[in-house]
């Protein structure tokens, strides 16, 4: 496979195999535990931590952009779609906007979000976790920090879905699919970039903090805002609905671990990463090779070779992790694939962490009890996202 030729991740055999299953985890590690890689239609798919690891750090591997848009927008997408010294260039103005610094005095603003939230079901004694809480929480809080309109959170879940799970049998049908929804989302912010800039006041949300930057000594052109707000909207709408609803139906599943969590909150971090090492919310990524990288023992990937990395194999692997199936909340802060490694690793994952301990604490607090239908009762998606996507529960009411 030349590097201009496409491959569509959420097509290859692996995630259509895996596409609905509720616990993918056993077959991931098998594999990486049988087979190091493979050409699966021309293109290398990795499954080993070691090598995926070395494959993010190599300096002739391109990130998603190497061959292309690949979620409805013909444009590059900021920083996902960038390699070398530009994505640099982007990450060194978009790091901090998401630092852990910048993300900390947000953690009273989610718990409030939290709280309001569960009042409105707590006394019912029964609710739909992903839609009343999952799905409201994350999408709320990321508007309200990128400064996109909170009353047009519907049109923004649209795009969302529309671009990570489009529908489609084909790459050419997906692509059909996501540029119509990428289309509106366009439409939509040289709408609302437009009006910004109109606006007086200077406002210290994402949107009004790039709009004031400058990258090489001019301010951001529009193209790149939209093209940065495109990925922005879509990468910070769904992860964190997805994890909330994958270590809730985990827990649920799980109640003496989830009872260790209720007897002490300190070990809320390590569980929250050893649960999404184990549930891995996105599943895979893709490379592409800018010259032949060899990995040792006979495995080459030649120059202009597209790769599918599957980081949930990786977070699976016993060739790297002792009882990786084992959700294991004492294996420490071994490093995971969660957020990718190396040049794209994710821009988000300090929100998200902080995230995800809040919701946590705070559904611990007021739901202790909640219980989930078996896995087999739940619909898992697993492509581009592992999200479980409705979560009815009960519980005691209060
Ligand atoms: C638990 C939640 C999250 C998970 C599991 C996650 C996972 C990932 C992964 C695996 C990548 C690498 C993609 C690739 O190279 O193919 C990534 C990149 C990225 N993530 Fe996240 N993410 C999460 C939350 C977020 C949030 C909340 C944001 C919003 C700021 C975000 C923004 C990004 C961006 C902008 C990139 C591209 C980074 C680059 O290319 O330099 N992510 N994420």
């Amino acid at each position: 496979m030349t590097q201009a030729t496409k491959f569509d991740p959420r097509l290859a055999p692996i995630a259509q195999y895996v596409k609905s299953m509720a616990s993918p985890q056993a077959f991931y590690s098998e594999k990486a535990g049988k087979v190091r890689a493979e050409r699966v239609n021309g293109v290398v798919t990795l499954y080993r931590f070691d090598d995926i690891i070395r494959v993010n750090r190599h300096p002739a591997i391109l990130g998603n952009g190497g061959q292309g848009g690949s979620f409805g927008n013909d444009n590059p997408l900021i920083p996902l779609e960038i390699d070398g010294e530009d994505h640099k260039k982007w990450r060194k103005l978009l790091d901090p906007l998401f630092g852990p610094k910048q993300m900390a005095p947000l953690e009273e603003q989610i718990r409030t979000l939290a709280g309001e939230l569960i009042d409105k079901f707590a006394s019912r004694g029964h609710a739909e976790l992903h839609d009343e809480f999952c799905e409201p929480l994350p999408s709320l809080t990321f508007l309200r920090l990128v400064g996109a309109p909170i009353e047009d959170l519907d049109f923004f879940l649209d795009f969302k879905n529309g671009v990570i799970h489009p529908e489609g049998d084909t790459v050419e049908e997906i692509e059909a699919n996501m540029a119509v929804a990428g289309g509106k989302l366009l439409e939509y912010f040289v709408n609302y970039l437009a009006e910004r800039r109109k606006d007086t006041e200077q406002k210290n949300d994402v949107i009004g903090i790039l709009l004031r930057s400058e990258v090489d000594g001019k301010p951001i052109e529009e193209l790149d805002l939209l093209n940065i707000m495109f990925l922005l909207m879509f990468a910070g709408l769904d992860t964190i609905t997805s994890s909330l609803s994958c270590i809730f139906a985990w827990l649920g599943q799980n109640p003496e671990a989830r009872d260790r969590l209720i007897a002490d909150r300190s070990l809320l971090p390590a569980a929250i990463e050893e649960i999404l090492r184990y549930e891995s919310p996105v599943p895979a990524g893709q490379r592409h090779a800018t010259a032949d990288i060899d990995l040792g023992d006979g495995l080459v990937i030649k120059a202009g070779e597209a790769i599918h990395a599957i980081w949930a194999a990786a977070n699976v692997d016993p060739t790297h992790y002792d009882n990786p199936l084992e959700v294991d909340f004492n294996r420490g802060r071994a490093p995971n694939m969660v957020f990718a490694s190396g040049t794209h690793r994710c821009l988000g994952s300090h929100l998200a962490r902080m995230e995800l301990r809040v919701a946590l604490e705070e559904i611990l607090n007021r739901i202790p009890d909640y219980q989930v239908p078996a896995p087999e009762d739940l619909v898992y998606d697993n492509v581009s996202v592992r999200t479980v996507t409705k979560l009815p529960v009960t519980f005691t009411a209060s």
